[in-house]
């Protein structure tokens, strides 16, 4: 079947299921509270006073309706449903810049999206670095007609977590020189960490001490009370700021089933690796004698570690809770074990039958060139020699209303030069800053090519997930070295690519994704490694220019900037 053919099939479910669809209704409150995410005192950006956010427990086909009211004194807000396609409402996307104005204090806004698709998904803060400081919640989308099997579930949302407030991390990065944040403090599991104190003490002699809880304690682990002879079904997502993890769970083996909402054809590991942006679903079965209760640890991955594992138990229901593991947690496989990394992802395929595999030939080609440089001595990343600087009047407006002036007209770069060399330090470190996008028409086939090099000093290549709003791709491959245009694409995997929405580029290598330009609207690409977006790391895709001029956007989404005279002149501000 075709592409086209089978988005039509999608409509159709969702529209066919829309008529039972139930309404979710919420009224947030965020704003800055003191917490003890790892046990010590820290500032977090809660909802509604929680921290994590409230779950949103959805079915595929409901209509979610938030309002968002900002109780920060003096800072912006915005939330953005990662997973979510915001079919027919980009403006609900919540990408501060790109989709709409960021909430003012004191001010209201109102998301009301469908969810259209079922998976393992989250929400979070997209405005400056306010995911970091903590605004994000788990947004699980169940399918009205599952068929995975399993007897219970848990959501493991995973974040890291600094002692530096965001605003010192922000002005830090934008320093000259810049200021490097360092390692997270702390790994946190469900908001839970614990920074001053190990559970696992008890294994080491000296160093760490042994933690003890009090009822209550913000950074107390929550178990996972499990019954024997059952498969559970572990929702995990990464909203880290910057680290790789990799989670395992002591004497269990974990089938990997869902990537990104997508189901995967169903393989069984002992551990897995997440990237910021990223989500799985595994399924667990539990023993059938249980006697013992079991670590579930998390660790640091794909760089040099200085964060110790967060912790916490698969607790067997007819032991108690207070009953200590008999064997040491897991140990993180090592940090720059990068073919063992590969090997994990290149694992991820298809399952048959839930999705079509992708067009056989794409219209368009993206090379993306990711690299670190230099304007004027401030550290920058930059894609195609342009660092993004996200303008004041959201792309989205700008381009409803046709003001020109709200952004660079020009778009920058479809590839970079053929000279240029991946494996060293850029020979001219100087880049530039810039607000183009890339404009595609509707119904197109796009390929993307992400294109790592070395950095700025040394010899190093980061790793960078990228993250597309708006859309799932097809993941067609990973390579090593510089991507050779016209053979490369010959190694595509177009028979069982996996459908994601998030998609890691390894140290000196390439990754390749494809998509169908079948959503009118604006949206951003780019690393979900906070403090590389912060330095300038993404791009955006505008898409279908001529329906978004027709298309309804409420004028609360677009108060700011460019837009907001353009509104007030016509009396609707
Ligand atoms: Cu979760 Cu634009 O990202
Ligand atoms: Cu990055």
């Amino acid at each position: 079947m075709g592409t086209v053919v089978w988005w039509l099939v999608m409509v159709v479910v969702v529209a066919v299921h829309s008529a039972s669809a139930a309404v979710i209704e919420e009224k947030w409150e965020v704003e800055y509270t003191f917490w003890w995410p790892d046990c010590k005192e820290g500032i977090v950006m809660a909802i509604n006073g929680q921290f994590p956010g409230p779950t949103i427990n959805a079915v595929a086909g409901d209509r979610v309706i938030i309002h968002v009211t900002n109780k920060l004194s003096t800072e912006g807000v915005v939330i953005h449903w990662h997973g979510i396609h915001q079919i027919g409402t980009p403006w609900a996307d919540g990408a501060a810049g790109v989709t709409q104005c960021a909430i003012n204090p004191g001010e209201t806004f109102t998301y009301n999206f469908t969810v259209d698709k079922a998976g393992t998904h989250f929400y979070h803060g997209h405005y400056g670095m306010q995911r970091s400081a903590g605004l994000y919640g788990m947004l699980i989308v169940r399918s009205p007609k599952e068929t995975l099997r399993y007897d219970g579930e848990f959501n493991l949302l995973l974040t890291d977590w600094w002692h530096q407030s965001i605003h010192s991390q922000e002005l830090a990065l934008s320093s000259r020189p810049m200021r490097w944040i360092g390692e997270p403090q702390s790994l946190l599991i469900n908001g839970r960490g614990q920074h001053n104190c190990s559970q696992a003490a008890y294994f080491t002699k000296g160093g760490m001490t042994q933690c003890t809880f009090k009822q209550n304690d913000q950074c107390a682990p929550q178990t996972l009370r499990v019954q024997p002879n059952k498969v559970y079904r572990l929702r995990i997502a990464s909203s880290t700021a910057l680290a790789t993890l990799n989670l395992a769970v002591e004497g269990h083996k974990l089938e990997v089933v869902e990537a990104d909402g997508n189901y995967v054809a169903p393989f069984t590991v002992s551990d897995i690796d997440i990237y910021s942006g990223e989500t799985y679903s595994v399924l667990l079965k539990t023993h059938s004698t249980p006697s013992k209760n079991h670590w579930i640890s998390v660790g640091v991955r794909g760089r040099k570690p200085n964060t110790p594992q967060a912790l916490t138990l698969l607790n067997y229901i007819n032991t108690p809770n207070s009953n200590n593991p008999t064997k040491p947690p897991p140990v993180t496989p090592r940090w720059d074990d990068y073919d063992r990394s590969k090997t994990f992802s290149k694992k991820i395929l298809a399952a048959k039958g839930y999705y079509p595999p992708p067009p056989e030939k794409s219209h368009d080609q993206l090379i993306l060139l990711n690299t670190q440089n230099l304007i004027n001595n401030y550290t920058k990343w930059a894609i195609n020699n342009v660092s993004l600087s996200v303008p004041a009047t959201p792309y989205l407006g700008s381009i409803k209303y046709g003001l020109k002036s709200a952004y660079d007209l020009k778009s920058p770069g479809k590839t970079f030069t053929n000279d240029y060399d991946i494996m060293k330090p850029p020979a001219n470190p100087n880049t530039n800053k810039g607000s183009g996008i890339y404009n595609f028409p509707l119904g197109i086939v796009v390929d993307v090519i992400l294109q790592n090099a070395n950095v700025l000093k040394g010899r190093i290549s980061e790793i960078h997930p990228w993250h597309l709003h708006g859309h799932d791709f097809w993941v067609l491959g990973y390579g090593e070295g510089k991507f050779r245009r016209g053979i490369d694409e010959k190694r595509f995997n177009l028979k069982n690519p996996p459908l994601r929405n998030t998609v890691v580029v390894y140290p000196y290598g390439w990754t390749a994704l494809r998509f169908v330009t079948d959503n009118p609207g604006v949206w951003f690409f780019h690393c979900h490694i906070e403090p590389h977006l912060h330095m300038g790391m993404g791009v955006v895709f505008a898409e279908g220019v001529n329906r978004i001029e027709k298309m309804d956007i409420p004028d609360e989404a677009l108060g700011c900037g460019l837009t907001r005279k353009w509104l007030m002149d016509r009396g609707r501000r």
